[in-house]
């Protein structure tokens, strides 16, 4: 299981110091969440911030992209440094030229569904994809409470994507508890923001998901 903290609820004006800490506690990967007050209420950062993180760490950047036509801003986030680039399913009409658009740049493509949208948003895109984020929260916000329909909502992910090598990443409200069940229906990724940020020591918390994570 691969852990991925979303700077979200980092210390944005100790971003580097932050992202330090959660690098040296084992982080796999660093979640960047982008949002554009249209797609959802509530506005973030853009390519700027990400290519200042770029320079500050070697983790890989997974950019969640939570805005309208993503396809127009692909480009600007692969060069800014992403290397894996997630678009929403109900965020473009074109979503299968913005994934082919994210692995020609060279980054890996990622779709993300909202808790209301069903798998077979994904179903004639499967062979554009290395990630499906499956969201856990209605996106737009840190802090909120875990949604528990993602579990056989993940389940139908995996069956759909079969011998696929994608990562299934769940998004929104995880914590410690829901690691051992989200393994068990077959994630591979967990984002968390607050569960991370909000512990006096991340390094246990990410211990702690991982290691209830491969006791099922
Ligand atoms: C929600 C974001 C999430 C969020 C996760 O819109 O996409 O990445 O930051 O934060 P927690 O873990 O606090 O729900
Ligand atoms: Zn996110």
């Amino acid at each position: 299981m691969k852990i991925a903290p979303s700077i979200l609820s980092a210390d944005f004006a100790a971003l580097a110091e932050d992202i330090a800490r959660v690098e040296a506690a084992g982080a796999d990967q660093l979640h960047v969440d982008v949002m554009d007050g249209r797609f959802v209420p509530n506005i973030t950062v853009g390519p700027i911030v990400v290519e200042a993180i770029r320079k500050r760490t070697r983790l890989p950047l997974d950019v969640h992209l939570m805005i309208v036509e993503p396809e127009r801003y692909v480009g600007d986030f692969v060069r800014a440094g992403a290397d894996m680039v997630t678009v929403h399913a109900e965020a473009t009409p074109h979503l299968q030229r913005a994934l082919a658009q994210i692995r020609e740049l060279g980054a890996q493509p990622g779709v993300a569904l909202n808790p209301s949208t069903p798998p077979t948003a994904l179903q004639f895109v499967l062979d554009d994809l290395a990630l499906v984020l499956v969201m856990s929260v209605n996106p737009g916000f840190g802090g909120q409470r875990f949604i528990p329909g993602v579990y056989p909502k993940i389940r139908h992910v995996r069956t759909l994507l079969g011998p696929r090598p994608v990562e299934v990443s769940v998004d929104g409200g995880v914590k410690v508890e829901h690691a051992g069940p989200l393994a068990a229906h077959g994630a591979s990724v967990l984002v968390a923001g607050s569960a991370i940020f909000g512990a006096p020591h991340p390094a246990e918390v990410i211990k702690a998901m991982r290691s209830a994570a491969s006791a099922v």
